[in-house]
């Protein structure tokens, strides 16, 4: 049955390879909204867009933040974004959407997180706070929500080649993180958007409640 996927932050990056693999699926209607349609730092933005759109079967929590601020110059502003972006959005997506899921004894909720929600880095305290706790919240809900066929999982990805990377991480500084990956380099955005069609289709019924790392090795 034809189902409908929500999928945030598809402008580019990961949340586009998300959109492109699963547009040649068959199964799928796919809600891609823009910032525009659908602002994660205004949650009266989040209310606004699930006031038209509330029959939602899956959800991938992609769209997200890095702010990199060492401990003297993280600031409440800061702070106040990222967890809103990363955390309390996603939060309250997921809150719009269960109560329809649960009508149907069907979702399938995907977290972005980060190797970061699992360890962490120098200057990465806000980058943490937020994936550490999303991973939380993928714990919680899949014991709360299993009863329902609603399964969560999150995704914890290494170094990934896009925007968010480039932008962070000198040229010098990749190339030393590259010998320090075993697979020496970093992932393309379709072998993310590859485990999130696996997680979503009908191949997974039974895992949940999981952080899924892929990293080429990073963690081992
Ligand atoms: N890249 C990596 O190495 C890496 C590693 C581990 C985890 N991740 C996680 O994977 C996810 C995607 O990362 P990425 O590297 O693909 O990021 P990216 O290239 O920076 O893209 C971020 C996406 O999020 C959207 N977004 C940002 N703020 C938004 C807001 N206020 N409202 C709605 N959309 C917003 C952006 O939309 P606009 O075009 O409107 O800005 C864009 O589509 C993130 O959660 C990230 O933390 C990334």
């Amino acid at each position: 049955m034809n189902k409908t996927v929500l999928i945030t932050g598809a402008t580019r990056g990961i949340g586009k390879a998300i959109k492109q693999n699963l547009e040649k699926e068959l199964d799928y209607t796919l809600l891609i909204p823009t910032r525009t349609e659908l602002d994660l730092a205004s949650m009266a933005s989040i209310d606004a867009y699930f006031s038209e759109y509330n029959k939602i079967d899956i959800v991938i929590n992609n769209a997200g933040i890095n702010l990199i601020q060492s401990i003297d110059r993280i600031d409440i502003e800061s702070l106040q974004i990222m967890q809103q972006i990363n955390l309390y959005a996603p939060l309250k997506i997921i809150q719009h959407c269960v109560p329809y899921m649960k009508t149907k004894n069907y979702g399938r909720i995907v977290n972005l997180s980060s190797i970061w929600g699992l360890r962490s880095k120098e200057e990465r305290t806000l980058y943490s706070m937020s994936k550490f706790g999303i991973n939380g919240i993928t714990k919680s809900l899949a014991r709360e929500l299993g009863q329902y066929n609603i399964l969560i999982n999150a995704i914890c990805p290494g170094y990934v080649n896009t925007e968010m990377t480039q932008q962070n991480i000198s040229v010098e500084e990749q190339e030393k993180i590259r010998t320090t990956i075993p697979l020496a380099r970093f992932a393309e955005p379709n072998e993310i958007a590859n485990l999130v069609k696996f997680l979503i289709s009908a191949e997974n019924s039974y895992m949940t409640g999981q952080t899924i790392v892929i990293d080429g090795g990073f963690l081992a």
